[in-house]
């Protein structure tokens, strides 16, 4: 028994936000964030979205490239950072707009490894029989947790949603592979200090901005090519392929020269590499999930391709999937 991916769907506020606005906003400029990041815009939600609205619209689409109704999923799960409410799961704010009645739903909390880690779960659940159809969704709000006077990390995210159905096929195509990581002593790296139950609301926290996105980004930087690059070999290695066996290289969207540097690393070609981080920038759990749904649509995704995907981020979480199309 496989979990095949049976649809894919995404989702992208219509504003976008330059590099060219963003000058206007704090100290950089278009030719900094392009030549340290390669990211040239980012959308951005309107004050009338949230994240849930966003995977509703991307998981509802899914659905229909699915043919499949809301009353046949047996699970959402959920990557994402920027949940509507602190609790209840925003997974379950998606079931209720999507009427999947018959599904239980709930969040991960695995950063920018989100996505692949509720992937890993869905194919868990789905190889031991326990359900035919599982919503795997990376969404967030971002531009919600970012501090827009803080040059070194506003530069970098967007917003965005992403999804894929997976259904129990028995076929030799699907979910090949999921392995997962983490490292709680780097934290401190990448993290939103405020308002959890540590440091709850105060004034002087609000003072202190803690409500936002923190990160020591060269340090990041350093890690994550070091563990993407490892967590992609183990992927190959434990289903004996290599690099030249994979059709699409599909990674976690943070940064142009941290994907340049993995690719170079694993010995993959540009033709193998998919990368769309200059138009959206980092949306975290939903950059790998939006990431699949262009591929596909730009007919890079053929039946029996080889994907590989791999992610990295804060807790430091990674991850990597290796997946028969
Ligand atoms: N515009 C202009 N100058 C800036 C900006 C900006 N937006 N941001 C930082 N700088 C300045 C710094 O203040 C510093 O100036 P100084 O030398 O006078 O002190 C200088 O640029 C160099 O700063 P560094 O932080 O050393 O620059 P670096 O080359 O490391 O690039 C960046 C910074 C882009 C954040 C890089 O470290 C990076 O991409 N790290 C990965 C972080 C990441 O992707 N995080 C996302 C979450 S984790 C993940 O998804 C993998």
């Amino acid at each position: 028994m496989k979990a095949r991916i049976v649809g894919t769907g995404s989702y992208l506020p219509e504003q976008t936000r330059t590099n060219y606005d963003l000058e206007k906003m704090v100290d950089t400029s278009h030719d900094w964030i392009v030549a340290r990041t390669g990211i040239e815009e980012r959308r951005i939600a309107d004050a009338t979205e949230c994240t849930s609205d966003m995977a509703t619209i991307a998981a509802q689409r899914a659905m229909d490239m699915a043919g499949v109704t809301a009353d046949e999923i047996d699970m959402i799960v959920l990557g994402t950072i920027t949940g509507d409410y602190p609790w209840p799961a925003t997974a379950c704010i998606v079931q209720a707009n999507l009427g999947a009645k018959n599904a239980f739903a709930y969040d991960v909390s695995a950063a920018c490894s989100g996505f692949l880690y509720a992937l890993s779960s869905a194919n868990d659940f789905i190889v031991a029989g326990r359900g035919k159809r599982v919503l795997v969704i990376g969404a967030e709000t971002l531009s919600r947790a970012v501090d827009w006077t803080d040059r070194n990390t506003c530069v970098l995210f967007g917003d965005g949603a992403g999804a894929i159905l997976l259904e129990a096929q028995e076929s030799d195509s699907g979910v090949l592979s999921c392995h997962l990581h983490s490292d709680g002593n780097f934290l401190e790296l990448l993290y939103q200090p405020g308002f959890g139950a540590k440091h709850p609301v105060s004034v002087e926290g609000i003072g202190a901005r803690l409500s936002y996105l923190k990160m020591q980004g060269n340090e990041v930087f350093k890690v994550a090519v070091r563990s993407l690059t490892e967590v992609s070999k183990e992927a190959l290695a434990a289903n004996g392929y290599t690099s030249a066996d994979v059709g699409q290289f599909i990674p976690h969207q943070a940064n142009l020269r941290i994907l340049e540097a993995t690719t170079k690393r694993l010995g993959l070609t540009e033709e193998q590499s998919f990368i769309n981080v200059h138009k959206y920038g980092n949306t975290s759990g939903a950059t790998i999930p939006i990431a699949i749904d262009e591929a596909y649509q730009q007919g890079l995704l053929k039946e029996g391709d080889l994907i590989l995907s791999a992610a990295f981020g804060g807790g430091f979480t990674w991850g990597s999937a290796l997946i028969r199309w």
